[in-house]
């Protein structure tokens, strides 16, 4: 199927910068902002930490597995992305079919500096956060260099990568039309 890029999807690991990154992007693009995460809590009237409480993580995944096929519906969107969603199943080529997908990278010690204060995500309860983060990295890495852009995000201001990720959309939008 030929892509129709009519969103612009952020994926990448947890701390990336997804969600702050995405609202300022959204908003210069005059776009409206979803985040995969919010979405699944609205569907399920739970929080993200309740869910993997009640379901475990496969019940977490059937949620995301739900989520990832309404997004082919939206337009004009910024989407953020749960760090592990397109690490799974066929959700990387689902986003790609209607969304430029940019992922926002940074190694594994800057993330675990941005993320040590917040105790939301359940993968990162664990004695060694860090340790936790570098397996998950390595195993997902794979999955995001397949995104059609790679932003380095270290020791940069969120508002110049939002300027770099909304300068890669409008590059791709003028190279269609
Ligand atoms: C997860 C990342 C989280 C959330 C859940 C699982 C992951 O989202 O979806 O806790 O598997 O990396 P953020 O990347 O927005 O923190």
């Amino acid at each position: 199927m030929p892509r129709e890029i009519r969103n612009l999807a952020l994926i990448g690991f947890m701390g990336s910068g997804k969600t702050a990154v995405g609202r300022m992007a959204a908003a210069q693009l005059a776009f409206e902002f979803v985040d995969t995460d919010a979405l699944i809590e609205a569907a399920a009237g739970m929080s993200i930490p309740e869910i993997f409480a009640r379901e475990g993580e496969p019940g977490f995944r059937e949620w995301e597995r739900k989520i990832v096929r309404t997004l082919a519906e939206r337009s004009r969107t910024v989407i953020a992305t749960g760090g592990g969603l397109p690490t799974y199943g066929d959700h990387l080529e689902q986003l790609k079919q209607h969304s430029l997908v940019v992922c926002l990278w940074a190694s594994p010690e800057v993330l675990y500096e941005r993320v040590r204060h917040h105790d939301h995500r359940p993968l990162l309860r664990t004695p060694d956060p860090l340790a936790r983060i570098r397996e998950l990295l390595a195993r997902r890495e794979p999955y995001y260099r397949q995104a059609d852009v790679l932003i380095q995000t270290e020791h940069r201001p969120i508002r110049e990568v939002a300027a770099q990720v909304v300068h890669a959309f409008r590059i791709h939008q003028q190279s269609v039309v």
